[in-house]
Parts: structure tokens; C-alpha cells; sequence
């Protein structure tokens, strides 16, 4: 592996949307997200991740009331830019907001926002979440033009969308972590906080928890489905396991 620095601790929020999609197919309590919440932070995720969407499809309003209530780590609440979503934010007031495109016959977050040709539609939501003390993020495509805009909107933070290298494989894969490598740099020259996720796995972690610039990786899906197999905090492990050895100097693992 080549080792540049890799010194600071790469920050894992475990996003548990799926452990409510599941506790929705019933309509009853279980499996509670909030109980894996409990157990993500006892297997070593430093934050927690809810994505309440506009549809309620799997995070529901009281999950956040509850997540609010009891995590002892910080709490990234996902949401779309929109006036209802912003109220509920600034009711509960989470550590963190990421804010993200949102379509309702989506199955997940296809793409990234577009903050260059939203400027005027998100620096509203961005500055009241700011004001109240919340850290913003801007969830964006690894662009420059992207990167450009978010810092032009005062968003202390970026996550870059890696669903694309995820789905890629081969040589455009390779060429898509080029793009994620370039902008996590560019990025952080800008002075922003470089985080990145989506459809992150065993199998793709490792070279993005190598980019020197990243401080925290946001996952759920392949965790939640892994934890069928071999349950919530030996999954969780797994992944915190694959992270550090990313981050570790070639000679700690000598
Ligand atoms: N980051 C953001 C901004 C997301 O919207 C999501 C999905 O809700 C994730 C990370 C996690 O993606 P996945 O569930 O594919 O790991």
C-alpha cells in the first residue's frame, strides 16, 4: 500500500435508514433503529447517521425525537432542502445536517446535490441551519464546479457521493476514485471538512479510506445486510477494522 498521511483518525457514521425500512414492512416496533443505533456505537461508529425522508418510507419523526434523546454521539440527520425538513432540523437541532437531492420514486440517493445551479434555493437553508449551530454538509458529485459552489455557500462540510465507484467496476472504477481522490483534495485546499459514502462496502472501503483528506465515511446499506449474516457489531467491526488498516502507516503493519 502506499502510505501517505494517514494519520488522523478516519471517522465512521453508521447510517440505520435500513433497520427502519425493515421495522416498516411490518408497521410495528421491531427491529427498533434507535437499539441499533446503541449497539453501531458499542462496535465503533463515532456517529450515527438518519436520512428522514420526505415520504417517511423508513426513518419516521419519533426515530429522531428518540435519536436526539439518547445518543451519546453526534447525530448526522440527512435531509432534502425544504421548509418542512428545516423545521424539523432546527426543533432537534443534531449535530450535523446533510443536506441532500431527494426524489420521490428514487430508491436511494442517485446523484449528488446541485449546489452550482442551486445557490440561491439552498443559501437559505444552509444559513439558518449555520445559524442555529448545526454543522452543515452538502451532499455533491466529486466536481470541482461542485465544490466551487458549496464553499461560495458557506457549508463547512462536503460529502462526496461514491455510489458511482461503488457500481463501476474495472478501469472506470479506478478512473472514478481518481475523481474522488482529486476533489477530496481540491476540497480541502478550499478549507472544507472532506467526508464521503454511499453503497460503501468490504469490498470498496479500503483505496477511499486511503485518501489522506477524508475524515469520515457515512454507511448503511451493506452493513445492515451484512449484520443477516453475521450480526450488527461483528459488521460494524469488520468495517472499522478495514478502515484503520487503510489509515495505518505501511510500518505499523509490518
Ligand atoms: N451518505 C449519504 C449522504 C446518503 O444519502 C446515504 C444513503 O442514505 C449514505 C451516505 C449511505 O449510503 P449506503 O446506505 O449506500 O451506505
Amino acid at each position: 500500500m502506499t502510505s501517505t498521511n494517514h494519520s488522523k483518525k478516519l471517522r465512521l457514521g453508521v447510517n440505520i435508514d435500513h433497520v427502519a425500512t425493515i421495522r416498516n414492512a411490518r408497521g410495528i416496533r421491531h427491529p427498533d433503529p434507535v437499539r441499533a443505533a446503541g449497539l453501531a456505537v458499542r462496535a465503533g461508529a463515532d456517529g450515527i447517521t438518519a436520512h428522514l425522508r420526505e415520504d417517511r418510507r423508513h426513518i419516521a419523526d419519533e426515530d429522531i425525537a428518540s435519536l436526539t434523546d439518547v445518543l451519546a454521539v453526534p447525530l448526522n440527520l440527512e435531509v432534502a432542502a425544504t421548509d418542512e425538513m428545516l423545521e424539523i432540523a432546527l426543533r432537534h437541532k443534531p449535530h450535523a445536517c446533510c443536506i441532500v437531492p431527494e426524489k420521490r420514486q428514487e430508491l436511494t440517493t442517485e446523484g449528488g446535490l446541485d449546489a452550482a445551479g442551486q445557490h440561491n434555493r439552498l443559501k437559505h437553508y444552509v444559513d439558518e441551519l449555520g445559524r442555529a449551530g448545526i454543522r452543515v454538509s452538502l451532499f455533491i458529485d466529486p466536481e470541482k464546479t461542485q465544490l466551487d459552489a458549496a464553499r461560495a455557500l458557506g457549508a463547512p462540510v462536503t460529502e462526496l457521493h461514491t455510489g458511482k465507484y461503488c457500481d463501476l467496476v474495472g478501469e472506470a472504477r479506478q478512473e472514478e476514485l481518481e475523481r474522488i481522490r482529486e476533489a477530496s483534495r481540491y476540497g480541502a485546499s478550499l478549507g472544507l471538512e472532506m467526508h464521503a459514502g454511499h453503497g460503501l462496502s468490504f469490498e470498496t472501503v479500503a483505496p477511499i479510506a486511503q485518501i489522506p483528506e477524508l475524515a469520515e465515511l457515512n454507511i448503511g446499506h451493506f452493513l445492515i445486510g451484512e449484520a443477516i449474516f453475521h450480526g450488527l457489531e461483528v459488521s460494524i467491526g469488520e468495517m472499522r477494522r478495514l478502515m484503520d488498516e487503510a489509515r495505518s502507516p505501511d510500518e505499523e503493519k509490518a
